[in-house]
Order: C-alpha cells, then sequence, then structure tokens
C-alpha cells in the first residue's frame, strides 16, 4: 500500500491524500460505505460503483465468519468475487461486533469466547484465528483484533482492556507473518488505537500503535455515546502522536459534521452506519440539514429529493413520492434513501478534500457544520 499526501492544510490539521492498493486508489479522505455482510444493504453494486463512486467499501468479519462462513469465501475466491466488487473492501476485525452484538461474550487474555447472534452457537474470537479469517476473506486492508470499550468506562477497566489490545496486536502481527496472502493481491494491516476517554491512556496507546510500524493506524472505542467535544478532544491527542505519511482511520464515526470536524484534527478515512441505517429509517442527511422523509409536511412537497445531489435519485424522484414510499412501506423507499444518504456522504468528503486543495477548508468547514445542523 501506499499513502501519499498531496496538501496539509495550513489553517487546520486537515490533509488530502490517496492511498494506493492492488484494487486501485482511494482519495482521502474517504467515507467508506458499510457492508457489512457483503452487501451495502439495497444498493446493487452497479449502483454503488457508478452513481455513489467509493473508491474502498467496507465488510465485516464477524458478520462474514457465521455466514456465509469463510470455506464459502474461499470457495468463491475472496470477499471481491463473491460479492462482484473489484475496487478496495476493508474489513473490520470483529473487535466491536462481538461486543456489541453477540451474547455472553467472555473476554480473556487468550481471546474472547461468545454465542452467534443467530443461532445462539458458541464461537471463540482470537488474535490469531481472526487473522486468518480476514486473510481468507482477502479484504485489501484489515484490523487487528482489539477490545472497543463502551462510553462511559471505569478508568482501570480502561488501562487494563487497553494493554490487553496491545498485546492483542503483538499476537496479530507475529500471526500475520506466518499465514501468506491467499490471493494474487497484497493485504495491509492496521492496529486500533484505544484507551477510552483518558487523555494519557490515549497518549500510551497512540504511541504504542505507532511503534509498531504499520502501514496505517485506526483509532477506535470512540462514537460509542461520548459526547462529540470528547471524541474530538481524543482524536487530537492522538493525531499528534500518530505518524503523519500514514493514514488515520476513524473507526465508526460519524455523523456529517462529525466527519468535518476529525477531518480537520487530521483524520483520513471513516466508516460508520449512519447513512445506510437512518436511510432504512426515513432519515435524509442534506447540506442543509437533516429531513425526516415520514414527516407530513413532505406529504405534497413535489420539489426534487435534493437539488444538490450528485445521485439519479436525487433529481428523479420528488420528497413526497419518497415519503409515501416509507408511508406505505416500500422497499423502493428504503433504496432510495441510502442511495441519496451515500451520494452525499461521498459528495461531501469529496468535497471537503477540493477544499483542502483549494485551501479554503476552513472557511468551508464551518459553513458547512452550521448548515448542515438544522432539521428541515
Ligand atoms: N468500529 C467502531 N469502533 C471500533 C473499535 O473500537 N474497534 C473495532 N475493531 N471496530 C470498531
Amino acid at each position: 500500500m501506499d499513502f501519499k499526501r498531496i496538501t496539509t492544510d495550513k489553517e487546520t490539521k486537515a490533509r488530502a491524500g490517496t492511498i494506493t492498493t492492488d484494487h486501485g486508489t482511494i482519495e482521502t479522505p474517504i467515507f467508506m460505505p458499510v457492508g457489512t455482510v457483503g452487501s451495502v444493504k439495497g444498493v446493487h453494486q452497479r449502483e454503488l460503483k457508478n452513481d455513489i463512486n467509493p473508491d474502498i467499501i467496507l465488510g465485516n468479519t464477524y458478520h462474514l465468519y457465521l455466514r456465509p462462513q469463510t470455506p464459502i469465501l474461499e470457495q468463491a475466491g475472496g470477499l471481491h468475487k463473491f460479492m462482484n466488487w473489484d475496487r478496495n473492501i476493508l474489513t473490520d476485525s470483529g473487535g466491536y461486533q462481538v461486543y456489541s452484538l453477540s451474547a455472553n461474550r467472555k473476554i480473556k487474555e487468550e481471546g474472547v469466547k461468545f454465542r452467534s447472534h443467530i443461532d445462539g452457537s458458541y464461537h471463540v474470537f482470537t488474535p490469531e484465528n481472526v487473522m486468518e479469517v480476514q486473510r481468507t476473506i482477502g479484504a485489501d486492508i484489515i484490523m487487528a483484533f482489539d477490545e472497543c470499550t463502551p462510553y462511559p468506562c471505569d478508568y482501570n477497566y480502561a488501562k487494563r482492556s487497553m494493554h490487553m489490545t496491545h498485546r492483542w496486536l503483538d499476537r496479530c502481527i507475529n500471526h500475520l507473518e506466518k499465514v501468506p496472502y491467499k490471493y494474487n493481491y497484497s493485504q495491509t494491516f492496521f492496529p486500533i488505537v484505544q484507551g477510552s476517554t483518558y487523555k494519557d491512556l490515549r497518549q500510551q496507546s497512540a504511541e504504542y500503535i505507532a511503534n509498531a510500524g504499520a502501514e496505517g493506524n485506526a483509532i477506535g472505542g470512540l462514537s460509542v455515546g461520548e459526547p462529540a467535544e470528547e471524541m474530538y478532544a481524543m482524536t487530537e491527542v492522538v493525531c499528534d502522536i500518530l505518524p503523519e505519511e500514514k493514514p488515520r482511520y476513524l473507526m465508526g464515526v460519524g455523523t456529517p459534521i462529525n466527519i468535518l470536524e476529525n477531518i480537520a484534527l487530521g483524520v483520513d478515512m471513516f466508516d460508520c452506519v449512519m447513512p445506510t441505517r437512518n436511510a432504512r429509517n426515513g432519515m435524509l442527511f442534506t447540506a442543509h440539514g437533516t429531513i425526516n422523509i415520514k414527516n407530513l409536511k413532505w406529504a405534497d412537497d413535489f420539489s426534487p429529493i435534493d437539488e444538490m445531489g450528485i445521485t439519479f435519485v436525487d433529481k428523479e424522484y420528488t420528497k413526497a413520492y419518497l415519503r409515501h414510499l416509507f408511508t406505505v412501506n416500500e422497499l423502493l423507499g428504503k433504496q432510495i434513501a441510502t442511495i441519496h444518504n451515500l451520494g452525499f456522504y461521498l459528495w461531501l468528503v469529496r468535497e471537503a478534500r477540493k477544499h483542502i486543495i483549494e485551501g479554503d477548508f476552513r472557511k468551508w468547514k464551518e459553513k458547512m457544520v452550521k448548515q448542515m445542523d438544522n432539521r428541515l
């Protein structure tokens, strides 16, 4: 993997760059649509590529391990072939889903024993087997196995957990050296900073992660219920320590405003279920604020979904029609809203990149943050 910084903003710490892997070039800052089980829910790969056009999407080790399971992915020749997606994929390690989804999990030094949220069956994730599963899934960027602590989190628990995440990181790295790539392209490994909302722990963790010398680094354990200001404070501390010449990925973040604020602090990569999940509940993100399309006020609004939107749905359908689809619970409503929201998120990060390069990012960001805070 190769990361090039094209511009670093003079007024903020925002960067514009490119990441190049064997599956192509990713322009950063980037938002990665979430395709948990090998599908960005409700969106054809063709629409994803042609209309939303992200350079990279995300898959989840936890979900793919449970279904369709790794032998099927291996027979398919990896997730790219299985889902017919020839651009980049990043897989999360399960370090978050195992805590947020599974039942009766027991966390030990060796790993995590958990019960599947689907059928209650028992499984064990260790740093070693999670690396093997990610080799088989075959994403371009694969993540360390970590523990994502909840919020709020007791200091002593956060500290113990952080140290365990660091020991797990060493085990991930050792094991990856023994397991070769499965397919005819390479994979890049990102470790994850933890440390809850404690500055000193975040500093320690960022130093440990920076020392691992990986090609890119991630920040985890945020956007778990803490106030936005606390999240930004942690990102700032961590970005000051993580090496400048490597991409920084803030996991599971966030709202359009969170994304712009974290770009300003030096983050290059984001993922979040918000644009897709909220779309399915009728919430639309726009440059002028959020819309709850189920509200009665849209019933006779025959204006396009989003005059400024980049995807075909924005101009081809009206707000009144989309509201109707939600009212009658038509699948198409969820699909239209998902395409709109992902188109908006990708537009937002592309605009951010453009303004970083043009040198007026800070001013543009401040205007956008104000505008996007509205409820329409
Ligand atoms: N997704 C959001 N937060 C996290 C985290 O802390 N760890 C992992 N592995 N994935 C995440």
